[in-house]
């Protein structure tokens, strides 16, 4: 599956670019959330992710990079989120995080930075319907992909493997064309792609290109 980001689309002409992605064979449209304390950038808040929901009926991802995301899970909820992940790194209590979202009704995901190891989730796998793996450092689109990436996918599936766990694995960060074949091979379930989507001159092939590059 491809969730495209939308952090490198064109936010002056949003519902245009909302149309091309329902038009394309989208599965996910991936929202990143950033606070500039997290994460050294501001993107979008929640009156986006509401205007995203009213024009489109692609499930809405919702990545947070934020500190104390449990604060805004409901708002998420309410404003249009049906998948919604947060950082290890930002939380104190994931446990308590992953039982509040599955109360909302929505998916929930745990993510992981490039140097977090995949053994910390393994008091938690087998409650997850998915695991972000970060392949760039969270805050830009457009990052040279971490190639480190491929061993930790493979750790994942065996982790999710040997708990029993249906935890869906998703990477995010420089994913293009070329990277494409190797994840899905290694095991990533859903890609994550942002500007290898919206700088190519054919976006909607661009999607259709990684999403069937297995
Ligand atoms: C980075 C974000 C990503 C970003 C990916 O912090 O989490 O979702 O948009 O962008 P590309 O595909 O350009 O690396
Ligand atoms: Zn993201």
């Amino acid at each position: 599956m491809i969730a495209p980001s939308l952090l490198s689309a064109n936010f002056a002409n949003l519902e245009k670019e909302i149309q091309m992605l329902n038009n394309s064979e989208a599965d996910w449209l991936h929202l990143d959330i950033m606070d500039g304390v997290f994460v050294p950038n501001i993107s979008f808040g929640i009156p986006i992710v509401s205007a995203v929901k009213k024009l489109t009926n692609k499930p809405l991802d919702i990545h947070l990079m934020i500190v104390k995301p449990e604060n805004y899970f409901e708002a998420f909820v309410q404003a249009g989120a049906d998948y919604i992940s947060f950082h290890l790194e930002g939380s104190n209590h994931v446990h308590r995080s992953v039982q509040i979202l599955k109360k909302l009704g929505v998916k929930a995901g745990i993510v992981l930075n490039p140097h977090t190891p995949i053994s910390l989730l393994e008091d938690t796998i087998k409650d997850l319907d998915y695991v972000l793996l970060m392949s760039v450092n969270p805050g830009y689109g457009g990052q040279k992909f971490i190639e480190h990436t491929y061993k930790k996918i493979e750790q994942l599936k065996n982790l999710i493997k040997k708990s029993s766990s249906k935890a869906l694995i998703q990477v995010d960060g420089g994913v293009n064309i070329h990277n494409a074949p190797k994840l899905y091979q290694a095991g990533a379930d859903i890609l994550v792609a942002g500007n290898a989507v919206f700088t190519d001159q054919n976006p909607t092939l661009a999607i259709s290109k990684i999403r069937n590059s297995k």
